[in-house]
């Protein structure tokens, strides 16, 4: 019971320490970062090492105190996104998601972080960096497929992530524009089912990446999404993929006072 006060006093200390931190750095225009196109999305995911857990808890929790700090300080420019994989996913137990204007202001936060008293524990398992782009094939859609795209998701809480790196193969590169656009056609109505409880978000990776895609995914409905793939699968577009996944990342949404407390059990 006494560890358990002291551990409620000790959070509350971080949480007030960040509202401090929070009110005296202006935070990045989120919305507009996560809405428009011409934004650097990086996903990035680490893992603890076995150090982590054996330290005593007030020395992880001084620790968290410094992450959030990293955090706070690039909230100015930077919308940064935490997850926690760990325990869904056996490929890392930590994912970011930055939002940037410029990818290099998004290597000064993971450098800064990875420089960090907390930053020594994480070893890096996955990084890949996207751009939002308008929409190449929706324009040329039937009114009614872009009248549907348009209707929003569900309201509520989403609290699982997933996010899956794409790659197409040379095939689908060399068709001509005009048969791309009908298989994603097929695409959109193989997945419009889904569009109110799938948030999804694209990220274009080609030439920064190995990849085509990275796909972002949140749902409060694990089983629609699974059943999402499935339907895909079976769409002609689905044969271009070289490469789905590895790693496909499933985690929780969090915000980053629910990582710390988590972190600091
Ligand atoms: C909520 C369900 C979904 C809907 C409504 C949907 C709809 C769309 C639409 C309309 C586009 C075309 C965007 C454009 O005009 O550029 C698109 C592109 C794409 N979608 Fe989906 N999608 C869904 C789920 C998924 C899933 C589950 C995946 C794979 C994990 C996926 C992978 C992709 C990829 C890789 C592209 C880009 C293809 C390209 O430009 O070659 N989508 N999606």
């Amino acid at each position: 019971m006494k560890s358990s006060i002291s551990i409620l006093t000790r959070l509350a200390v971080l949480v007030l320490v960040g509202l401090v931190m929070v009110s005296a750095v202006e935070a990045a225009d989120r919305d507009k970062l996560l809405s428009e196109p011409g934004v650097y999305g990086t996903f990035a995911a680490f893992s603890l090492d076995a150090d982590w857990g054996k330290q005593d808890q007030v020395v992880r929790i001084a620790q968290l105190t410094v992450l959030k700090g990293v955090v706070e300080q690039h909230r100015e420019k930077l919308a940064i996104d935490v997850y926690l994989l760990r325990g869904l996913s056996d490929h890392a137990d930590l994912l970011f998601r930055i939002h940037a204007t410029e990818l290099r202001e998004t290597q000064q936060f993971l450098l800064d972080l990875q420089g960090s008293l907390f930053g020594k524990h994480l070893t890096s398992s996955a990084i890949f960096s996207g751009l939002t782009k308008k929409a190449n094939y929706v324009p040329g859609m039937p009114d009614n497929l872009k009248a549907e795209l348009k209707i929003s998701s569900e309201p509520g809480p989403n609290p699982y992530v997933i996010v899956i790196p794409i790659r197409k193969d040379a095939d689908w590169w060399s068709l001509p524009k005009e048969q791309r656009a009908a298989m994603m056609q097929e695409h959109t109505e193989a997945s419009l089912p889904y569009s109110k409880t799938v948030m999804r978000k694209l990220y274009h990776a080609t030439g920064l990446d190995d990849l085509d895609f990275i796909t972002y995914f949140e749902t409060s409905r694990l089983e629609d999404f699974q059943s999402l793939i499935l339907a895909l699968e079976k769409v002609k577009e689905f044969r271009y993929n070289r490469r789905f996944g590895h790693p496909t990342l499933l985690g929780t949404v969090r915000s980053l006072d629910e990582i710390i407390e988590v972190l600091a059990q």
